[in-house]
């Protein structure tokens, strides 16, 4: 499925088309992935529920992947759009592709984890979790992982 977003933009969820090289480029330097080898970060584009790529032209300037299991629950992560095209709401445009695709719209529980974007994530629905939620964090892999741990965030700040 393609999507035209305004001035020459397309959002679109062909796998195939994703420029690994150029994904994996920005992600190996994120504050979440840094460090995830190539071959992790392609095998996570395999095995996503869903994969959607932000193009212009040719040239791949977002992304994002959803893993689902398409019936209860799906989890938003390696959300991004690259320096240069940032600011004119594809954030919000790449984000809403995702959620609303038809294969994924049905999903009532949606998860992600963000160090300082809850203001994009609002505007698409998302609000901080209530007493419910709970997480554990196995300190052994984090490179694979979709985040750093609430202990690496800590020590990243008091650091600062
Ligand atoms: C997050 C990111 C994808 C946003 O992309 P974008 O195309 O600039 O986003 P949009 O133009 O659609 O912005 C929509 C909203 O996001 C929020 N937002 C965007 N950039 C922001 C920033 N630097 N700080 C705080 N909020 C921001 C704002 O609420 C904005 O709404 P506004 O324009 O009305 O203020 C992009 O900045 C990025 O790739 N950042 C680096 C990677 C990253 O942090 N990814 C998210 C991991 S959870």
């Amino acid at each position: 499925m393609r999507q035209r977003v305004h001035s020459g933009y397309e959002l679109d969820d062909d796998r195939s088309r994703i420029d690994r090289r150029a994904v994996h480029a920005f992600l190996s330097h994120s504050y979440w992935a840094a460090g995830r080898e190539r071959d992790v970060n392609d095998e996570l584009i395999e095995g996503a529920g869903l994969v959607a790529g932000l193009y212009r032209g040719a040239a791949q300037v977002g992304y994002c992947r959803v893993v689902s299991n398409y019936r209860t629950v799906a989890y938003l992560a390696d959300v991004f759009v690259l320096e240069g095209h940032r600011g004119l709401g594809l954030g919000i445009a790449l984000v809403r592709f995702a959620i609303d695709h038809s294969d994924l719209a049905h999903i009532r529980k949606w998860l992600l984890h963000t160090r300082d974007m809850h203001a994009l994530y609002a505007r698409v629905g998302f609000s901080e979790p209530d007493g419910r939620l709970m997480e554990r964090w196995r300190e052994t892999s984090l490179v694979a992982g979709t985040c750093e741990p609430p202990s690496t965030v800590a020590r990243e700040k008091s650091s600062r």
